[in-house]
Formats: structure tokens, sequence, C-alpha cells
């Protein structure tokens, strides 16, 4: 019997707060959605594979995607929808007519194990019912209003719903064209129409990555080696009034720039070397060569997601970085906040931002200049 999976990926992940994609968000070195692709591609009886990518994204999603899917699987990428269940049903629109099961699964779900993908199949082939992975409730389960507690619920009928929930495909594209009102999961959905739903046992380590908290309990689960690297960086202020200053890729109002033949933006030049000493490939100068003329007057920006494609391509991901300014001017506090949102948005990781001064000693404490000190925290893929 032939099998689709429809992998939706297409929500924004607000409470990640990752600025990008959840689906485009890596642990380990591996985007989500490469995770949930690699997992969903052994599915025994898999003929085709259709990703709902986040608006505006399909081309990045399509370009993630194909390396990894053998010939004689299709691809289809299609546009996602509003919500998770418009998505799947623009899925569900590009789904061959000669599939006769279908999966949905959540990319944010990117460690289901394939063996979790088969046992759905097996079990809807079997039962011709729709079919959802579960796991048991093993803490004690509380009511509550508030703060208020009410009662200890009876968690023996408890189960956790897991993704792939797998359905035959006219069941499941007549229940799409029957809903009226909105799901969390298919199985649900297809309930409410007054079909029958089975389960088979789920895999604890098909967690949904909802928050940060998640993401740190995922880099555990299939992450690698963890590796530690340090930055710095020391820029003098310009002699020219009118030079303005960089740091972490934003525009510092009013504050006098830092020489360089880029921007001089000593903090986005730190972290760039805190992230290329992690990953042992060398530094800012080995990789850019500062000096070369297409560099002259850039952003910290190109260095930042230069070095970040280097860490990617050899399977490493960032946990967080923390960099510190010492300086006596510009004064960091009113900026720290919004620093730290635009260095986010481009690593896609935690960053904060600290500062300190020299007591007065020195370059710094003579305001001749700005230095920086990063630290990064990288992690690789289990082999
Ligand atoms: N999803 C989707 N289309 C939407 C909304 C969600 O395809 N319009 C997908 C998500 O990409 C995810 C799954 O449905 O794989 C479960 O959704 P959720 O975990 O809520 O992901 P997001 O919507 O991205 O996260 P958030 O709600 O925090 O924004
Ligand atoms: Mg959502």
């Amino acid at each position: 019997m032939s099998v689709a999976v429809i992998l939706v990926a297409a929500g924004r992940g607000e409470r990640l707060g990752a600025g990008t994609p959840k689906a485009l968000v890596r642990v380990a070195g591996v985007t989500l959605l490469e995770h949930a692709i690699s997992r969903s591609i052994g599915t025994k009886g898999l003929t085709q594979l259709v990703i709902a990518a986040t608006p505006g994204h399909q081309d990045e999603f399509l370009a993630l995607a194909s390396p990894h899917v053998p010939a004689g699987i299709t691809l289809t990428v299609v546009t996602g929808g509003a919500t998770r269940q418009q998505s799947i049903a623009l899925a569900l629109a590009e789904v061959d007519h000669t599939a006769e099961i279908v999966l949905v699964h959540d990319a944010a779900r990117a460690f289901a194990p394939t063996e979790v993908f088969d046992r759905v199949v097996q079990e809807v082939r079997e039962s011709g019912f729709g079919v959802v992975p579960v796991v048991a409730v093993h803490d004690t389960v509380k009511r509550a209003e508030g703060e208020e507690v009410l009662e200890t619920v009876n968690r023996s009928e408890l189960r956790v719903a897991q993704t792939p929930q797998g359905f035959p495909a006219q069941l499941l594209r007549d229940c799409y064209a029957a809903v009226t009102e909105e799901h969390t999961d298919d199985a649900s959905l297809v309930q409410s129409l007054g079909h029958r739903v089975l389960s088979v046992a789920g895999d604890r380590i098909a967690m949904k990555v909802t928050t940060q908290d998640d993401l740190i309990l995922a880099s555990h689960l299939v992450g690698g080696e963890q590796r530690t690297g340090i930055g710095t960086d020391t820029h003098r202020f310009s002699d020219d009034d009118a030079k303005p200053l960089y740091l972490g890729t934003i525009l510092w109002e009013g504050e006098r720039g830092l020489d360089g033949h880029s921007d001089g933006d000593a903090l986005s030049h730190a972290i760039v070397d805190a992230l290329l000493s992690a990953a042992g490939l060398g530094d800012i100068g080995s990789n850019f060569g500062v000096d070369r003329p297409e560099f002259s007057g850039a952003n910290g920006q190109v260095f930042l997601e230069g070095a970040l494609d280097k860490l990617h391509a050899n399977g490493f991901s960032v946990i967080n970085v923390s960099a510190q300014i010492i300086a006596n001017r510009p004064k960091v506090a009113p900026m720290r906040e919004r620093v730290e949102q635009a260095l986010t948005a481009i690593i896609h990781a935690p960053i904060t931002l600290s500062a300190t001064t020299t007591d007065g000693l020195g370059f710094l404490g003579n305001t001749e200049g700005v230095a920086v000190v990063a630290s990064a925290l990288i992690q690789q893929a289990k082999k």
C-alpha cells in the first residue's frame, strides 16, 4: 500500500521566538525540518512527501529538503495556510491519488523515529481506521483553576497524542471536506465526524518543540559534542565626527563611529571569532580576509552570516553566545535589548550582551576605542 507523508512545517514558531520559522531552527547542526524529513523518509511504502512551508520560505524549504529525498519518492512543497489545519488541507490537495494511506506529521516533532511511522502505517492498513501514536501519562495530573488545585485526575485513561497520525487517504479527504471547526490534531478532526480512531505506541523522543526549554531538551537528546569558543576585537574611535557607530549590526544613533576597513563593528567581529574558534574553523581574518575590497564598509551581518554558513556546513549549530563590551562610551544599557534582538534574529540562538569599564585605565578608560569579548557555545550532531 503506498503511503504519503504530509509534513506540516508552515508555522511561525512564535512561542520559540527564534526570529525564524521553527522548522528552520537547528538542533545539533541540523534544521528541525531536516531532522523530520530524514526520519520520515524511511517509512515503508512511502511514495510521496508533501511539505507545507511557512509562507515566503518555500524555496528555502525545497532547497533543504531536496537532498534528503531519494529518487522514487515525489517531493512536493506547498505554501502553508493561516492555521495548522489549513496547511494540512492545502497539502492534502497535492497528495497523489494513488496514495492509499496518508500520515500527517508535525515538523515540530522532528525526532519521531521511523519505527513510529511504520507502526502507524501498519495499524491503518490492518484496521482501516485513523491511528494516533500515544504515550502514557506517568505524572500525577491535577485539575486546577488559576492557583487553586481542584482535584487529582485519574490518569489511567489519559494518553498524550503525538504525530505522525495516519488515515486511509479517502477518509482523510472526506473529513477535511466536511469539517467546519478547527481541531488541534487530525485524530480529533476525524473523530468529530464520527469515525473511530485507534492508538499505537508513540515514543517519548517524539516530543514537540514549542519553547526554548524544549530546544535545550532536544539538543541533549540528539546533540553530540559541545564546544566553546572565544573571540575579541578592538577598534579605535574615528576622528571623523560624521562617522556612524555600528555595534551588533545596528546603528547607535548620536554616537561616534569606530574606524576599520569594514564598518568597525567590534561586537559582531568578536562574535564571529568566537563562533569560528569554537568550530575550529580559524578566525575572521583567515576566513574573510577583512581587508578585501568587497568588505570595505561591510555590515557585521555579512560576517556573521558567513560564519554561520561555515558552521552549518560543518554540522555545527549555535547553542548560545555571550558578549561583553568594554568601553567608557557608548552606554550600552539603553541599546542592550535592541542589539540582543538584532543579533538573535541573525544567529537564531540566544545572544546576551553585557558591558563593563576599565575603571579609567588604559585606552578604553581614555575613550580611545571599544573592545569586545565574546564566547560561543556550539554543538555538533551525534554521529
Ligand atoms: N503549522 C502549520 N501551519 C500553521 C501553523 C502551524 O503547518 N499555520 C505546523 C507547525 O509548523 C508545526 C505544527 O503545525 O510543525 C504544530 O504547530 P506549533 O507547534 O504550534 O508550531 P508553530 O505554529 O510554528 O508555533 P507557534 O504556535 O509557537 O507560533
Ligand atoms: Mg502554532
